[in-house]
């Protein structure tokens, strides 16, 4: 498998995804596809679009005309990261997270097919799984339960996969992870909302009693668990990842106060998030057994590293929060359709 396609490229686990296989495989092929909406962000790529193993199309996983050329051009795998992927978002309104996260997955599945493609990953996370009580974790064969627009679109989709692979026996694969934490992750989600508001002087907005728990791994984690199924997982099955790291938020909240040196004052405590799950925490035997992957990244070094990126940084998330981001795509590549890197 040499020629991979990543969807979601200029996301936050995308752009992670892509730089870890160009280290880890030098043989492989990438073409990266995204739409760049708000999350997508060329910058998080800048260092991997000099690579020659790298190519980067812009362009939307739901149009089927224009990524039919892409996948015709002898793609052996597809990883998919191309989603809306905010909770909160979905919650202010659910149309694209239906648009991307499940019509998005049959367009692809079809050209997969059409294609023959070897392999299909979807990626896909464990608030398909809804929310747990205090005690126990969410193992593959947890009924699917979603509770959130985001997390019920990202359920439907796995439907769509596993009905691909039971009717027309595609070498489909899901995995379904924990929270990511790391770099070039988008300032709207917990952590580098929190460092960002911190680092700019402002407080940090924590939901409801604070008490929810996430069970938190490393990008760089999940990056290398999703390659090993991508490469030695069984076709049709579900694969759980976790980081084996469950913290309730006004720890996590806490922690970074440590480390940017600001007092509980700067914690906010704002309206619950409307139907805000309660604890999630993933039981990683399945791959740990049959793959032999478990996470490396222990969380106190993973959240230093993590602070100071975002604090080496700066100029990454600024010209997100100024919006100045959206920019650099059109000046580099022009605007509209499909662009390919020019040589
Ligand atoms: P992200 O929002 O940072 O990135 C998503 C990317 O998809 C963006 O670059 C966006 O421009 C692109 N995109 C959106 N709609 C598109 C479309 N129609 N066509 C092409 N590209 C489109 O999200 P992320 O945190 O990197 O998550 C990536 C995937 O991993 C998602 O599928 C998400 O459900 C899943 N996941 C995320 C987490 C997490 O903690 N972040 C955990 C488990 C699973
Ligand atoms: P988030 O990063 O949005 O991920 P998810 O909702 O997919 O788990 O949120 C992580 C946790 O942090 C979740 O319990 C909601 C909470 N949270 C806050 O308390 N304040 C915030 O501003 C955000 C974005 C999240």
């Amino acid at each position: 498998m040499s020629r991979i396609l990543v969807t979601g490229a200029a996301g936050f686990i995308g752009s992670n995804f892509v730089r870890h296989l160009l280290r880890a495989r030098s043989g492989a092929q990438i073409v990266g596809v995204d739409k760049l909406t708000y999350a997508g962000n060329l910058e998080s790529l800048a260092d991997c679009t000099e690579d020659a193993r790298f190519r980067f199309v812009r362009c939307d996983i739901c149009d089927a005309d224009a990524m039919a050329p892409i996948l015709g051009d002898g793609i052996e795998a597809i990883v998919n990261f191309a989603a809306e992927s905010h909770v909160d978002r979905s919650i202010l309104g659910a149309q694209e997270f239906v648009r991307t996260n499940v019509i998005g997955v049959q367009v692809l599945l079809d050209l997969a097919r059409a294609h023959e493609v070897n392999r299909f990953l979807q990626v896909s996370t464990d608030e398909v799984y809804g929310s747990l009580g205090p005690s126990g974790k969410f193992t593959e064969s947890t009924p699917v339960a979603p509770n959130s627009p985001y997390s019920a679109s990202k359920t439907a989709a796995d439907h769509l996969v596993h009905a691909y692979h039971h009717t027309f026996g595609m070498a489909t694969l899901i995995t379904r992870c924990s929270n990511n934490y790391g770099p070039y992750q988008f300032p709207e989600k917990l952590i580098p909302l929190f460092i960002t508001n911190l680092l700019e002087k402002n407080k940090v907005p924590l939901y409801g009693d604070g008490m929810n728990v996430r069970d938190w791994i490393h990008v760089q984690d999940h990056c290398e668990a999703i390659l090993t199924v991508l490469e030695r997982g069984t076709p049709g099955q579900v694969y759980n990842i976790g980081g084996e790291c469950e913290i309730p938020n006004i720890e996590i909240a806490r922690r970074l106060l440590g480390h940017l040196d600001c007092d509980e004052d700067m914690i906010e405590y704002v309206t619950d998030r409307p139907g805000h799950d309660r604890r999630y925490a993933v039981d990683i035997s399945k791959i740990t057994k049959e793959l032999g992957w478990r996470p490396r990244m222990n969380f106190d070094d993973g959240l230093a590293e993590t602070v100071a990126w975002y604090l080496a940084n700066r100029k990454w998330w600024q010209r997100i929060k100024t919006g100045e981001y959206q920019e650099y795509y059109e000046k580099q590549y022009g605007r509209g359709g499909v662009t390919v890197k020019p040589e």
